[in-house]
């Protein structure tokens, strides 16, 4: 039986970064395509040289082109510019957009059943971009955003806590901007609710701390953005469907109706499986989280608008 194979388009930080996690969890075999000439070879050949001394066994290969591509099971899409300091992810929209629909016409011409993963920002609207573009089904264009977000607010309270991350739950809904959503009611430490270790101005400040998680990496790195913990977490979605685990994870889905919202990409919790977005649970939330949910919404919705597509 031959293994799995993810196509991560884009070859720079937050794709090689993937590549290199997905690779040594021996996940699938990996091409990884960019624009740039011998780049994304030569970031596949040096991965390859890791291989005896980690003991991974997948094959990695480079392209500039989409042929090696061809039968993906997962097409990861990073391709496209990221943040400098001063940017917000929505200034990149125009330059992303013509370049995610052209990654995305290539890559599922190859790989007509591949689930796409898309990562390049604005995240939510890319992911639009992507779903309008290929023609797939729903349950095949999923966003990552929710898992960083999460993983973001559960560092910064294990921190402050000084427990173990594993021991904090939480999820962050909505989009992927400052007006995302962490939701308090549904974060707790080990089954006990965070609001029973931390007073509410400190929450306050660590909900605040999440929703510019990524504004705070871009201002020290100077040169661009996040890309260890963003590779994570779309490495984990990957994993959850190619080993078919149906986690419950926050993920950008396209939503008809659930949350009161139409024709719109928007982080909500999924069930993530070998068929992609298995199931869009619906979340019990306090009347704040809702407003703030709206608010989330209406800013994703804005940016989509400006697609006119
Ligand atoms: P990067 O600049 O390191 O890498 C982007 C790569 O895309 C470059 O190597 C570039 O040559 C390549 N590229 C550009 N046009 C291409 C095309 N037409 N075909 C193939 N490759 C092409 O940027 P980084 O840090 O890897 O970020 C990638 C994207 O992911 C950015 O848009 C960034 O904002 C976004 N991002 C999203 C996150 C999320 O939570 N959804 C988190 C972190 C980054
Ligand atoms: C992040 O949240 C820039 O979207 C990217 O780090």
């Amino acid at each position: 039986m031959s293994r799995p194979k993810i196509t991560v388009v884009g070859a720079g930080n937050v794709g090689a970064t993937a590549a290199h996690w997905a690779a040594a969890r021996e996940l699938a075999d990996i091409v990884l395509v960019d624009v740039v000439e011998g780049m994304p070879q030569g970031k596949a050949l040096d991965l390859m040289q890791a291989r005896p001394i980690f003991g991974f066994n997948v094959d990695i290969v480079g392209a500039n082109d989409y042929e090696p591509t061809k039968d993906s099971d997962i097409v990861i899409i990073t391709a496209g510019i990221a943040r400098k300091p001063g940017m917000s992810r929505e200034d990149l929209i125009n330059t992303n957009k013509n370049i995610v629909a052209a990654v995305t016409r290539e890559a599922v011409a190859k790989s007509p059943n591949a689930i796409l993963l898309v990562v390049s920002n604005p995240l939510d609207a890319m992911c639009y971009v992507a779903y309008k573009v290929s023609g797939f089904p729903k349950e095949r264009v999923i966003g990552m955003a929710g898992i960083l977000d999460t993983a973001r607010f559960r560092c910064f309270i294990a921190m402050e806590l000084n427990v173990a991350v594993e021991e904090i739950q939480a999820m962050v809904l909505g989009g992927h901007g400052d007006e995302m959503v962490p939701v308090v009611s549904a974060t707790n430490v080990s089954g006990v609710p965070l609001t029973d270790f931390l007073p509410p101005e400190k929450i306050r400040a660590l909900v605040e701390r999440t929703q510019k998680g990524g504004g705070e990496i871009v201002a020290l790195l100077k040169t661009g953005s996040a890309f260890y913990a963003p590779a994570a977490a779309v490495v984990q979605m990957a994993e959850a469907i190619l080993k078919d685990q149906k986690r419950l994870v926050p993920a950008s889905a396209y939503l008809e109706g659930e949350y009161g919202l139409h024709d719109l990409f928007f982080g909500v919790p999924v069930i993530l499986g070998a068929r992609g977005i298995e199931k869009i649970l619906t979340l019990k939330l306090t009347p704040e989280e809702e407003e703030m949910l709206k608010k989330s919404a209406a800013a994703v919705a804005r940016t989509r608008e400006v697609l006119n597509m």
